[in-house]
């Protein structure tokens, strides 16, 4: 009976230590398919810009990150349900997204761009398009502005890269995109020469690290590490890195 109680004494203590609260990693939420900020390399690994930012911020801020790779279509509601805990996936800053979410400051400045076939020299900006089709992202600051004219058809896609093969296939006729996104998109090899960007950025509009609305808590972290990275120079490294 002795042995019987030191065995159930030894038992609960290693249930209790097992229930010990663990320091709960943060999971950090990214639709990958948004080079150069957030896509797969030939390996299936996630890099890119908001990737090496985050994780310069875990460790200016001493955070213990992970993260996961989610659709942007509902990225939105998993912060605010909680299953991660922040976003690092080029969200624009708007005045609305801050009504149901909390962003840091602003880090990298990304206005919508059009971006059409070189063979077009007649349109050079989004109301030319009238009566056709434009592709954007769906939900995104660039379908936004597709919206905005209503004579525009737009096809809103979940992963951009398709409305790329759209646009040379044409069955979309110009794309409405984040500027250092469109840029990366015109050098890869399967559209290099085939696809220009044109005009000027139509947007001025800037990306922001997003949290559940009121954890200011991890948003003061965010911030102030922010505010280190740009003091220190490793912002204008990474942009160095990533947007030229
Ligand atoms: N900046 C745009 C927006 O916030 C597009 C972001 C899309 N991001 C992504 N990783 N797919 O609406």
């Amino acid at each position: 009976m002795k042995k019987f109680l030191g065995m159930a004494l030894v038992a609960t203590l290693i249930l209790a230590s097992c229930a010990a609260p663990q320091a709960k990693k943060l999971v950090v939420a990214q639709d990958t398919t948004f080079p150069p900020m957030e896509f797969l390399d030939d390996s299936k690994a996630t890099i890119g810009f908001d990737v090496d930012l985050m994780n310069a911020l875990a460790q200016e801020a001493k955070l213990d990150i992970e993260f996961k790779s989610v659709s942007w279509d509902g990225i939105f509601a998993g912060v605010q349900n909680g299953t991660y805990d922040i976003i690092a996936s080029s969200v624009t800053i708007t005045e609305e997204r801050k009504q149901t979410m909390d962003f840091s400051d602003p880090y990298v400045n990304a206005g919508q761009i059009l971006v059409v076939l070189t063979e077009n020299d007649k349109d050079t900006k989004l109301s030319d398009f009238a009566g056709r089709n434009v592709g954007a992202q769906v939900n995104t600051t660039g379908s936004m502005e597709v919206d905005k004219i209503k004579e525009i058809t737009l096809k809103a896609y979940d992963d951009i890269a398709l409305s790329f093969d759209d646009l040379l296939n044409k069955r979309v006729e110009a794309v409405v995109i984040d500027t250092p996104v469109a840029a990366m998109y015109i050098k890869n090899p399967k559209f290099a020469g085939k696809i220009k960007l044109v005009g000027d950025p139509m947007t001025d509009e800037f990306y922001g690290l997003v949290v559940k609305k009121g954890n200011k808590e991890l948003l003061d972290k965010l911030n102030a590490g922010l505010k280190v990275l740009t003091e220190n120079g490793k912002l204008e490294e990474l942009k160095a890195k990533w947007l030229k």
